[in-house]
């Protein structure tokens, strides 16, 4: 059993409480504040395939450190996971990393769809987070842009109540665009590149299968004011579409290419302050439901080569919850917001099982962002340098208590 003493709650009260363990712990949490363990429905944690960049030791540190004891995984792999060999080769590797550092984190795995391989849907329907589809190429060989195989998809999902997670990013535009734009070497064009409307090309494409399927749709790092628009409408006629944020495309913007250049590539790109303003509107009236962290670790070295070989992604998870409680501070975000995005709406539209994992979280403590502090395996982050009121003290993960300054 471990008893937590005088804990005080997101909506104020102070509660003293019993969880169950193997443990007898007793933690005085007078100066602490609790919240119910975040959820991650986007990572990248590289199993198998790319672990020089993250494994699931790393990463599992990684996420209690932040207070995350769920994620689902993205399916982006080398092999990519789109069969069930691969499912299930995948989650034995994973359960063994896991079992090395002895952390029970919970997780669930997105399945890739792949045009030869549609079929796996109705096979795993039940063991997958959902189907991920990459309308437009990012990291691994995962994509989908045969209207035909996409429209078959979104049928198949939609018959066996599966959700579908989209990359929206419109394949053919950005292939257009990307030799429109050949022999540019500021990274500041991948923005560009990758504008608004190959986003939005790509959304309006999916949102015309939800309407013929009915498929439950979840919209993977929404980042442009146009895409929020089409959410906001797709929403108010009804259609199952749920949206997902990315801390990056809240807490940094197009003006950040100066200070971290290639560092900053990420697909989607990082956007303007207006988009980022949009995104906070669209969280105030809940067009958006969730924050994905879209951890997706690139060594320093693939991420300091030449725009054009350098890849896209931020390591993000241990910082998650912190960039959040700042920005509570700031008066950006209520308690309960923080909850509703990363806890209750991830459980809800994932239709994740309950349980009784928390976090503790000093909200007074003021920490600046140490790289070299990180658990994440690159040991780097885009927030390096920033001063972040608010961090976790304590993570529970199934009645295992991990004191974060300890991992
Ligand atoms: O920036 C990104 N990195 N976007 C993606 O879609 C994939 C991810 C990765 O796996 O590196
Ligand atoms: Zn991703």
């Amino acid at each position: 059993m471990i008893e937590i003493r005088k804990v005080q709650t997101a909506n104020g009260r102070r509660i003293s409480m019993f969880l169950q363990s193997q443990e007898r712990r007793v933690i005085d949490a007078k100066n602490l504040t609790l919240f119910p363990a975040l959820i991650d429905p986007h990572v990248h944690f590289r199993t198998p395939g790319a672990e020089h960049k993250e494994n699931w030791e790393t990463a599992a540190k990684a996420a209690i450190a932040g207070g995350v004891t769920t994620v689902l995984d993205m399916p982006n792999n080398m092999p990519a996971c789109y069969n069930r060999e691969r499912f299930e080769e995948k989650k034995r590797l994973i359960d063994e990393q896991l079992k090395r550092v002895d952390i029970p984190l919970r997780y669930y795995l997105y399945l890739g769809a792949d045009e030869h391989h549609l079929e796996e849907i109705a096979s795993l329907a039940s063991e997958i987070a959902a189907v991920k589809i990459y309308m437009g190429s990012s990291t691994g060989d995962l994509l989908m842009n045969n209207p035909d195989a996409l429209d078959k998809a979104f049928r198949i999902a939609a018959e066996n109540d599966v959700m579908i997670a989209v990359h929206a990013e419109d394949e053919k535009l950005l292939q257009t665009r990307r030799e429109q734009y050949a022999g540019e070497t500021d990274p500041a064009f991948h923005s560009q590149i990758r504008s608004s409307q190959v986003a939005v090309q790509a959304l309006q494409e999916a949102l015309s299968l939800v309407e013929k399927y009915g498929t439950r749709l979840y919209v993977a790092h929404v980042s442009t004011v146009e895409e929020i628009a089409l959410i906001r409408k797709a929403k108010y006629k009804g259609l199952p579409v749920y949206a997902e944020v990315t801390p990056h495309h809240l807490f940094l913007t197009d003006e950040d290419y100066a200070s971290l250049g290639t560092k900053a590539l990420v697909n989607p790109p990082l956007r303007s302050k207006a988009d980022a303003a949009a995104l906070w509107d669209a969280i105030e009236d809940q067009t958006i439901d969730t924050i994905g962290t879209d951890h997706a670790p690139h060594t320093l070295e693939e991420k300091t080569k030449p725009f054009g070989q350098a890849p896209s992604g931020f390591p993000a998870i241990e910082l998650y919850f912190p960039l959040l409680l700042n920005a509570y501070h700031e008066n950006k975000l209520t308690l309960a917001q923080i909850i509703s995005l990363t806890h209750t709406r991830p459980q809800e539209i994932f239709r994740i099982p309950r349980n009784e994992d928390v976090v503790l979280v000093d909200l007074e403590t003021v920490r600046t962002v140490d790289d070299a502090e990180l658990h994440t395996k690159v040991k780097w982050s885009p927030y390096q340098g920033k001063t972040l009121k608010g961090w976790p003290r304590y993570t529970i993960a199934s009645g295992r208590l991990f004191d974060v300054q300890a991992l």
